[in-house]
Order: C-alpha cells, then sequence, then structure tokens
C-alpha cells in the first residue's frame, strides 16, 4: 500500500513536472523553431531598411546567422543611410494579405509622386519580391502575423500614398 502511494506520489511529481515544464517552455518553442518567414526577410535583405521591433531578437539571431554565412554583410545600396521603410511591427494589422502580396509584387505604384518617395521607390532592394513562391508564401505569413505596435523613429513620415 504504501509502496503504491509513493508511486503515485512520484507519478504525480512527474506529471506536475512536465506539465510545468510545458507551460513554462510555451513562449520559447515558437522561438526554437525558427520562422521560416523570418529568414526570408533577412535573406531578401529586407532588414537593411525596415526594423520589427516586436520581434527584434528573431530577426537579429538569423541576421547574425546570415552575415556569418554570407562572410560579411554584403555592401548594397542604402546600406549607409538610416532605414527608411520604418517598423513593420503592425503592419499585419494595417493591411491585409491581399495588399501585401500585390505591394510586395509591385511596390512602386503605392508610393506618393514627389522625388523623395519615388528615390525611395526605386532603391534596389525595395523593387519587386524576386525569390520562390515558398518563400513569397513563408514572408506573407510573417508579415501578416504582425499585429503588435510598431516603434517608429521620431521623425518618421509615410512615402506611402495610403
Ligand atoms: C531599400 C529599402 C527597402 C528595402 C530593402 C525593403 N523595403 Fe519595404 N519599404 C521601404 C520603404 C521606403 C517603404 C515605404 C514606407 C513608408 O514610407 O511608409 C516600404 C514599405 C514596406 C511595406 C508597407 C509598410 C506599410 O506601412 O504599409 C512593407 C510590408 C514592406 N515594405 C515590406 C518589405 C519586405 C518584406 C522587404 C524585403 C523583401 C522590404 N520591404 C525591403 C523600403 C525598403
Amino acid at each position: 500500500m504504501e509502496r503504491s502511494y509513493s508511486r503515485l506520489a512520484a507519478l504525480l511529481g512527474i506529471g506536475l513536472f512536465g506539465f510545468l515544464g510545458s507551460v513554462w517552455s510555451g513562449p520559447s518553442t515558437a522561438w526554437a523553431a525558427e520562422d521560416p518567414g523570418v529568414k526570408v526577410f533577412v535573406e531578401k535583405r529586407c532588414y537593411t531598411c525596415h526594423t520589427v521591433n516586436a520581434r527584434a531578437a528573431e530577426v537579429d539571431k538569423q541576421k547574425d546567422a546570415f552575415i556569418k554565412q554570407m562572410g560579411a554583410e554584403p555592401d548594397e545600396e542604402g546600406e549607409s543611410e538610416k532605414p527608411r521603410g520604418g517598423d513593420l511591427s503592425d503592419v499585419g494589422k494595417k493591411r491585409d494579405r491581399a495588399w501585401l502580396e500585390s505591394f510586395l509584387k509591385n511596390p512602386k505604384p503605392q508610393f506618393k509622386d514627389d522625388a523623395d518617395c519615388q528615390k525611395e521607390a526605386k532603391k534596389k532592394d525595395r523593387k519587386k519580391f524576386k525569390g520562390t513562391p515558398d518563400e513569397f508564401s513563408a514572408l506573407m505569413t510573417f508579415l501578416t502575423s504582425l499585429k503588435q505596435d510598431a516603434k517608429q523613429a521620431p521623425g518618421f513620415a509615410s512615402c506611402l500614398k495610403e
């Protein structure tokens, strides 16, 4: 009798431990499994013009891995200037998937007509998305999941028509 009690207690203990463990690891499992959309965001160099404050740790991690794999940060147009695309943390709240898809496939018509904004629209990596359908879809899933609050740099003014 006593033995089965202690066995029960041991089982409960393990059960509780396991339960707490799974609760505890809850938020971090999302971290462990790398979001393929974040990877695309980094590999397509979206991070050179945009921040995603709400997911900064993940983006930074992928970015470090990417830069390491490349050997060095590739030097491209727009690099030396400060990021001008803004923070995308709330873009899934502001835009629906259809808007995002058409924007990424052809961003230019969405930019205001003034000279500065048209210049932004023409930057190399701002042009039409180039990648596989899988990459595009992973990126879309990532962008539409961004429903936090954006943290724009002071003085940020949008170049988009709406
Ligand atoms: C050369 C700089 C640059 C790069 C690289 C770039 N963007 Fe942008 N992006 C911009 C600018 C500028 C805007 C317009 C932001 C504004 O003025 O509101 C913009 C706007 C956007 C918007 C719309 C934001 C909104 O408020 O509705 C999305 C979504 C977006 N970019 C996603 C991406 C993704 C995904 C990539 C990578 C595939 C990328 N961008 C790469 C400069 C860039």
